[in-house]
């Protein structure tokens, strides 16, 4: 029998591809977001009810981190609304080495729902979808932690172990650990980004201090800058964060898609080049 998934930040990095792996699959899916109907706001717990009706399964994608303040609670109240709701079965999508973020699985993992947890690596995407993406346009990309090495992690594969995890309850009451392949530091991804867009691209490296500097002097919003600080201070280099998984394998029977393959496929979808606008 099908069940009705709903998808919460359904049109998100993770989120929009899980909806069309089961879509694709005929699966009925439902888009949890501020602009679905129904709508779905994580600052607006009286649109959850309405959201989460008639669903049997939840992915949860939490805006916009796990570990700011309030998060907590937020899970808390869900959990309890997807119980009251009649939801089967949770699967969190957290992020590998964040305290905070392992307080938020505890609550699904004690919630009495059947739940898996996937906990990721960064990102392969925030080079082309988020934080990163301006500087590279820009062609100047200024880091702290220059020696920090992250096993980044392909969006792709982390939709298709939250799409195996959602349909197969052989993962019921596991804890994913999804990594790449290999470790990276900022300048050699910026270097191999640069080289296979044949753009010039810098990297300079700079202190945590001087980047918050820096980013406060763009009119980036105050939250958003207490996220970076805490990504850059706890979280890059905590301790286990260097070390490659072996799950996604584990779970879909094939390796996760490396770096380059990612570089490679971004640079054709042309985001790296995008036309420089003619002088009328
Ligand atoms: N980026 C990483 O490297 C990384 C690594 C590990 C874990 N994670 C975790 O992944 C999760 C998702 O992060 P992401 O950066 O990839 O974001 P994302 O999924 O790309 O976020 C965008 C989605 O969230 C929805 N959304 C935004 N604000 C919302 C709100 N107030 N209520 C309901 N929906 C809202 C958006 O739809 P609408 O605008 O229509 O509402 C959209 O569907 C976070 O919890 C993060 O901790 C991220």
């Amino acid at each position: 029998m099908k069940n009705n998934i709903l998808v919460i930040g359904g049109t998100g990095k993770t989120g929009r591809k899980v909806v069309e792996k089961l879509q694709h699959m005929n699966h009925p899916v439902r888009i949890g977001s501020r602009k679905a109907t129904p709508s779905f706001d994580w600052e607006k717990p009286s649109t959850w009810e309405n959201a989460l009706e008639g669903i049997e399964k939840v992915y949860i994608t939490f805006q916009p981190d796990l570990a700011v303040p309030g998060a907590l609670e937020a899970i808390k109240s869900l959990t309890e609304q997807a119980l009251k709701s009649g939801v089967k079965k949770l699967v969190l999508l957290s992020g590998k080495g964040e305290r905070e973020a392992e307080l938020c699985e505890e609550v699904v993992m004690q919630s009495g729902l059947d739940y898996t947890i996937i906990r990721a690596s960064w990102f392969s995407q925030n080079f082309s979808e988020t934080f990163f993406l301006d500087p590279i346009l820009a062609g100047h990309v200024a880091l702290p932690k220059p020696d920090a090495k992250v096993p980044y992690v392909d969006t792709n594969d982390i939709a298709d172990v939250a799409v195996e995890v959602l349909l197969n309850d052989k993962h019921n009451g596991q804890i994913y650990a999804l990594t790449g392949p290999e470790l990276w530091t900022f300048e050699e991804v910026i270097t191999e980004i640069s080289a296979a867009s044949g753009r010039e691209i810098q990297f300079t490296p700079i202190s945590l201090e001087e980047y918050i500097k820096m980013l406060g002097e763009h009119q980036v919003p105050t939250d958003y800058i207490w996220l970076i600080n805490y990504l850059f201070s706890n979280v890059l280099d905590a301790k286990g964060n260097n070390v490659i998984s072996h799950d996604i394998e584990r779970v879909l029977g094939r390796k996760p898609t490396d770096f380059r393959k990612y570089i490679r496929e971004t640079v054709k979808t042309g985001v790296w080049n995008p036309p420089v606008p003619q002088p009328n």
